[in-house]
């Protein structure tokens, strides 16, 4: 994401007139593309991205709060941060602090109490006011905006030229929805991002378009909740997420397309059969259960049975029998039992997944889950999240072995790390490495794969010229 730094002098930037600003993202994938267009909204002001932040002018941090460890992480970086602004200030630079996303909107001003070095704080329902707030926060002001309705969030996004998307690789996020009405009781999401928020297709198919247009050849839609979103279709019906990449696997050009993160009560039938339909949609789900105990998932408000979860599993491995799974799970919800924590690992068990990732529940305040009884302690958590992730990651191992010896289309997407090799992206998200020879960035290619290394695949003609 941070464009590598040749010229670190300051004289150089002096005489460019150039800003530097390093942004340090914590979290999400949305976090992730929210960074991305902050720093592009900044260059629209002279500032251009630097990946350390010694040579910064301004250093912005895009938080994360949905755990307790999360949202702690910011004020030690603050605190590492202003050092460095002491330094810079001995020798007569300076720096500035922001502080954006959800510890960002949760917190707002106690940010500031609690950490006086930072300049401004700005929420991600407010980032279009990015360019008014750090010219405030240059004023010597501190500024604090977080307080904007989130529905105007869309509107306002800016959108990036041609010339600025293009050479940013050939895989893009593609943000279609924000927010949450879920409310499961132990999640902030709903209180950090607001309530949920569709992007009108229209926008989506502009974005889209112009991604591929700058050389993105794989889409991966966002959302807290990406399968609620909705909105009204060219042919004037109400499209859900199914209709929606049906109209996307219509751009040219565009090769694949992916989704995340989903709540397995909006997986409805249009959107099963979009991944029987429609060969651009990777047979790759983010589909989160959370437990496999039916009282915990009462408790976490998730509206489903751990054998709806089952029986829909069976619909959509059904319409896509090759589809891979992956999944949240969180550990020591209030008032799990050994027997509730026996039931999520059965649901492990039935359910199998290519990737997981897995949780200690931490208190959040604010939400239902803080307030409950029998809150369960840390070492039993711990003992918990050990066995759960020994058994995940067994899943994990079994099923990159399951793909040793078979042909698989791979996007190409960089040059690998050692020369003559080039790595793409198996349809199931492990990267794979492959022979330069087999094609250029962007070119889906069909290799063999002969061997598994910790979290890639690996090629049958560099295996063979490795002599392994
Ligand atoms: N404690 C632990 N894990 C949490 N998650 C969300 N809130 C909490 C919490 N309070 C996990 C859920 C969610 C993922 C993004 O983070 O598993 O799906
Ligand atoms: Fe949080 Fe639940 Fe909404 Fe997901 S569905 S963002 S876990 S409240």
């Amino acid at each position: 994401m941070s464009a590598p730094i040749i010229e670190k002098t300051p004289s150089a930037d002096s005489q460019t007139g150039t800003k530097k600003v390093f942004v340090k993202t914590y979290g999400c994938q949305m976090n992730v593309y929210d960074s991305q267009r902050m720093a592009d909204a900044l260059a629209k002001d002279g500032y251009v991205e630097t990946s350390s932040m010694d040579d910064a002018d301004m250093v912005l941090l895009n938080t994360c709060h949905i755990r307790e460890k999360a949202a702690e992480k910011v004020y030690s970086e603050i605190g590492r941060i202003r050092m460095v602004r002491e330094e810079k200030r001995a020798e007569g630079g300076d720096l500035m602090i922001g502080v954006a996303g959800c510890v960002a909107q949760a917190e707002g001003n106690e940010i500031i109490k609690r950490a006086p070095a930072v300049d401004f704080v700005i929420g991600p329902t407010t980032y279009h006011r990015l360019g008014e707030v750090v010219s405030k926060a240059k004023t010597g002001k501190k500024v604090v905006e977080t307080e904007y309705a989130v529905e105007d969030k869309f509107e306002h996004l800016p959108a990036p030229a041609k010339k600025v998307m293009s050479g940013r690789g050939v895989t893009s996020f593609l943000t279609v929805q924000e927010g949450c009405d879920k409310f499961c009781t132990f999640c902030v999401v709903p209180y950090t991002r607001g309530s949920e928020v569709s992007r009108p297709v229209s926008q989506i198919m502009d974005e889209a378009r112009r991604l591929v247009d700058a050389g993105v050849r794989e889409i991966t839609l966002l959302g807290q909740n990406v399968n609620a979103w909705h909105g009204v279709g060219s042919d004037d019906r109400e499209w859900g997420l199914g209709e929606l990449l049906h109209k996307l696997a219509e751009v040219d050009g565009l090769k694949r397309l992916r989704y995340v993160t989903s709540h397995p009560r909006d997986m409805d039938d249009a959107l099963i059969e979009a991944h029987r339909d429609l060969p651009v949609l990777m047979p790759y789900l983010h589909l989160p259960v959370q437990s496999g105990s039916d009282r915990i998932l009462k408790a976490m408000n998730r509206k489903h049975t751990g054998d709806d979860y089952r029986h829909l599993i069976d619909r959509i491995r059904t319409a896509r029998p090759d589809i891979a799974l992956s999944g949240d799970f969180i550990v020591g919800f209030p008032g799990e039992t050994d027997q509730d924590f026996e039931d999520t690992m059965q649901i492990v068990r039935d359910v199998t997944h290519a990737a997981a990732y897995s949780f200690k529940y931490s208190t959040r305040p604010g939400t239902p889950g803080a307030e409950m009884p029998n809150q369960v302690p840390e070492d039993v958590k711990s003992a918990r999240l050990q066995r759960l992730q020994a058994l995940l990651t067994q899943q994990q191992k079994d099923f990159m072995q399951s793909l040793v010896g078979k042909h698989m289309d791979v996007l190409i997407e960089k040059p690998g790390r050692e020369a003559g090799q080039i790595v793409g992206r198996s349809p199931w998200l492990q990267p794979v490495i492959c022979h330069e020879n087999v094609g250029q960035v962007g070119d889906i290619v069909n290799v063999k794969i002969s061997q598994v290394m910790v979290n890639s695949l690996v090629s049958d003609e560099i295996a063979t010229k490795l002599g392994q």
